[in-house]
């Protein structure tokens, strides 16, 4: 059976195993999908004893998507974007690629919300790997403005200067008073059940509110946007449809997001 996995640290708490088991169940393939703890300084050994045990792809995540990027032998245009990589498998002349499906999936969750994208105005909070990852895609998508607000700003103007049009960034002091149709929280502020320091006024416009994490209760930045009687969502919608991109890629198969997302909120509780 072709042998799949999830690199993190922790890993425990990964659902990409249960997701990936449905998209097996889904399409009808033949595969094992399993979480590895790999040593916070040994990604590469772990890869490498799993390819030798049979391994054919896998996904990475924190705080191993830098160390992926690093040890890919060729990857996509996606992935030197974001300067990230989530997804590895070897292709046919044995190469080991690297590919970044976060934006997908990310993109993916936000026209199934039917979320403003064509020609909208995309507030981005945050200025980690998370929000690297999404602002290309987001421009891809149809996007015409994304505006990067981060505590630490010179980190928002490092991104922003990646782009050569389309992007702006600031401190959240100073964040351009415009309409934002769409504002992403792609902090990890949610973590510690904390929220960016956003002034109510960025919101007058905003047709959804975004969070990259998600759990079973909302994070303090959506149920801040709730109060403001702005619609919500949080980041399942994102992890299934990075997964589905990744499965996509390793087996030439889409699966159905939709489906999985149900039964994986049921299992949230
Ligand atoms: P990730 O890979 O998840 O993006 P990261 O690279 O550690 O993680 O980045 C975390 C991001 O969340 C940063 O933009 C950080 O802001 P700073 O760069 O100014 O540190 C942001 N962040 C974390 N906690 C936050 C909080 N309580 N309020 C606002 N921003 C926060």
């Amino acid at each position: 059976m072709d042998r799949y996995a999830v690199f993190g640290h922790p890993i425990a708490h990964s659902k990409s195993p249960l997701i990936h088991s449905w998209f097996a169940e889904q399409t009808g393939q033949s595969l094992s999908y399993e979480a590895i703890l790999a040593p916070q300084d040994g990604f590469a050994e772990s890869w490498a004893e799993f390819v030798r045990t049979g391994g054919r792809g896998g996904n990475v995540t924190v705080p191993f998507k830098e160390q992926a990027f690093a040890l890919a032998g060729q990857l996509s245009a996606r992935a030197k974007q974001a300067g990230a990589v989530n997804t590895l498998y070897i292709d046919s002349a044995g190469v080991l690629c690297g590919d970044n499906t976060d934006g997908l999936g990310l993109v993916a969750d936000l026209q199934r919300l039917a979320a403003p994208l064509i020609n909208a105005s995309v507030l981005v909070l945050g200025a980690g790997g998370a929000a690297r990852g999404v602002v290309g895609p987001l421009l891809d998508s149809g996007v015409s403005k994304v505006h990067i607000a981060n505590r630490t700003a010179s980190k928002a103007e490092q991104i922003a200067a990646l782009f050569q049009h389309h992007v702006s960034a600031s401190g959240y002091g100073n964040i351009p008073h415009e309409p934002w149709h769409l504002v992403i929280n792609a902090t990890s502020s949610g973590l510690s059940a904390e929220r960016p320091p956003l002034d109510e006024a960025h919101l007058a416009a905003t047709q959804l509110a975004y969070d990259m994490l998600y759990g079973k209760e909302p994070t303090a930045f959506l149920a801040w946007c709730a109060e403001h009687q702005i619609v919500c969502a949080d980041g399942l919608g994102m992890l299934v449809g990075q997964a589905a991109e990744a499965f996509a890629i390793w087996r030439g198969v889409k699966p159905q997001v939709e489906p999985v997302l149900k039964r994986l909120r049921q299992e949230l509780g």
